[in-house]
């Protein structure tokens, strides 16, 4: 989704870090190969990951839902050098692309794949974090906010994609649009919750950024 006029747009790509070749290489092979490639993060997006990742530094990062990796290895980018971040994905048919795209990257043996329902496997999870971003199914957003959130290191950051959903987020509500409302509940639910404080960025579908107190 592009909110800026097209030439715009362009010129914000055109004076951003370029894309690194093995996820040029990655996204190529995702619209070869696997269903719904439009759901991977995109080279634009995938930088700002990059950056936000670079500038906190994290030790821990958790991921949920990783496709076929592309945010993860953008957010791998920032860890620490012996920093881990593990990603859950509940689509077994990803788990062997994702680990090809994993082990041909610097940080291979910093990634821990997770195979299954974010919303049984975050609570198995006996970590804390400094950075998570959330991007698996939008009617669970509220739900995962909640498992997440105690797991969060202060001073951590949560980023959530999808926020604008569309645009759908300001248009009259379909009763019978789950994920709509879902993505709605999960906006104000971040603007009012006294723990955390948050920041929405118009970048490509809306990246909120949530700083936990
Ligand atoms: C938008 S894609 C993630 C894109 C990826 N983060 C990126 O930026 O390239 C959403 C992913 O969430 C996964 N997913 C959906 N529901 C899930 C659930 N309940 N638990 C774990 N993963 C889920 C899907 O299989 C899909 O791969």
């Amino acid at each position: 989704m592009h909110f800026l006029p097209e030439e715009l747009d362009d010129y914000v790509v055109a004076h951003s870090e370029a894309e690194p070749e093995l996820l040029q290489q990655l996204t190529r092979e995702t619209y070869q190969k696997i269903l719904q490639p439009i759901m991977l993060s995109g080279s634009y997006q995938g930088r700002v990951l990059s950056m936000i990742s670079k500038l906190k530094q994290p030790k821990t990062i958790l991921e949920l839902g990783t496709f076929t990796g592309y945010a993860t290895l953008c957010l791998a980018e920032g860890l620490q050098k012996d920093g881990e971040i593990h990603t859950i994905d509940i689509n077994e048919e990803l788990e062997d692309f994702q680990r090809k795209y994993f082990d041909k990257s610097a940080y291979g043996h910093q990634i821990f794949q997770h195979l299954g329902d974010a919303l049984d496997i975050i609570p198995k999870l006996d970590k804390t974090f400094d950075l998570i971003f959330i991007d698996a199914d939008k009617p669970n957003y509220v739900n995962y906010f909640h498992l997440i959130i105690d797991k969060l290191n202060p001073g951590g950051i949560i980023l959530s994609d999808n926020v604008l959903w569309h645009g759908k987020v300001v248009e009259p509500l379909d009763p019978k649009d789950v994920s709509t409302k879902a993505v709605l509940d999960y906006n104000t639910l971040l603007k009012e919750d006294p723990r955390i404080e948050t920041v929405l960025l118009p970048i490509r579908d809306g990246l909120t950024i949530s700083r936990k107190l």
